[in-house]
């Protein structure tokens, strides 16, 4: 599939789920998910029908991303059948890692190829805001959650699958939790990346730190960042070595280093629109396709026609009138721009 601009589309990520145990503040409103009628979300046959439809048109990795992935029932199946449809070479999965542990002994030979795990501070209080976590909605104290989630980490290492942490830095949340969080990478093998906070839905009454404040901060504290020129991963995070690290530190920047020229990926939202990008308010309701009894032919062509409207690049940067019940303010980044605030969504609509 290749779109307007020349870029070849061989990377999807699949949301199954809106829901998530946490609510963290740049993704989640404080209530969750609202209520949905039953059987607006795809079944995962519906899914697997589309991922393989679209295995046929050249996508080769499938991203399987929430809300919390794993809060929905199955997901160790589907990521099973995920693995055996002809064409696709990797499936990976992000999660916050809460149900970690009991999916890799549900999902047996069918580990994903490669985990991302969330995790933006390592201090039980900070976490507790942050994820606005209580033993009731999460299944644990904030404490007992990050010592699992740094347990089922280790376990990954043990099997030598490769692992990567997204942390968020947002102003006045984890500041204090950058340098803690970057030396995970000096002692395990692993990538932590730093991602900006993009202004989508809720996260656009909060403040983003910029990846080059980041740096700055992680320079001062264990010396130069060295690029890295191999290859980790598929998507547009630039990766850096610091001497004495087992591991890599990651800078996904959308705001300061826009990288669309670099995008290869289309989004499905676990409701079944096909977005062509992340800021992007065009989509394919494949859901209403797939129910009316399109065949595959028709599906391939509503794809291929989303496709061919995949914008050059995101528009977060585009000032946008501030929405009047959002009580959101713009944001306005390291460089002066002024991003929009949507009332509306938050990540967890679409799966980063
Ligand atoms: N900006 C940046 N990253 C976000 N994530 C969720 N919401 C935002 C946002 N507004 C991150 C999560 C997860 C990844 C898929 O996206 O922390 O790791
Ligand atoms: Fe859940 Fe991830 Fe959103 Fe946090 S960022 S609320 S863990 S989906």
């Amino acid at each position: 599939m290749i779109d307007p601009f020349g870029r070849n589309l061989d990377y999807l990520r699949v949301s199954i789920t809106d829901r998530c145990n946490l609510r963290c503040v740049y993704c989640m409103p404080p209530s969750g998910v609202e209520w949905k009628p039953h059987g607006s979300m795809l079944s995962f046959e519906e899914i697997l029908r589309l991922c393989g439809i679209m295995a046929g048109l050249g996508i080769r990795k499938i991203k399987v991303t929430g809300g919390e992935p794993l809060v929905r029932k199955g997901a160790a199946f589907f990521i099973r059948s995920l693995k055996a449809l002809q064409g696709i070479e990797q499936v990976t999965l992000t999660t916050n890692g809460l149900l970690l542990d009991s999916f890799l002994g549900e999902a047996k030979d069918a580990i994903p190829d490669a985990f991302n795990i969330s995790l933006d501070t390592l201090d039980a209080e900070r976490f507790a805001r942050i994820t606005r976590s209580t033993s009731e909605n999460s299944g644990g104290s904030a404490e007992s959650l990050l010592k699992k989630i740094l347990r089922v980490m280790d376990d990954l290492l043990k099997k030598n699958i490769p692992l990567k942490i997204n942390c968020v830095p947002v102003r006045s949340f984890n500041e204090e939790d950058i340098v803690p969080i970057a030396a995970l990478a000096r002692d395990k093998n692993i990538a932590v990346r730093f991602i900006e906070l993009m202004p989508m839905g809720i996260a656009s009454a909060l403040r983003p730190v910029s990846n080059n404040e980041v740096a700055a901060m992680l320079e001062k504290q264990f010396g130069p960042l060295t690029p890295f020129s191999g290859v980790l991963g598929n998507g547009p995070a630039r990766y850096y070595t610091i001497k004495g690290f087992l591991g890599k530190l990651g800078f996904i920047s959308p705001l300061s280093h826009k990288f669309c020229e670099s995008c290869t990926r289309l989004r499905l939202s676990s409701e079944g629109m096909l977005k062509p990008c992340l800021s992007s308010d065009i989509g394919m309701d494949l859901r209403l396709l797939l129910r009316s009894n399109a065949s595959d032919e028709e599906l391939r062509a509503a794809i291929m026609e989303l496709v061919s409207k995949k914008p050059w690049a995101h528009t977060f940067l585009q000032s946008m009138p501030l929405a009047p019940d959002s009580g959101a303010a713009n944001t306005i980044d390291a460089t002066g721009a002024v991003a929009p605030a949507d009332p509306k969504g938050g990540m967890y609509r679409i799966g980063g």
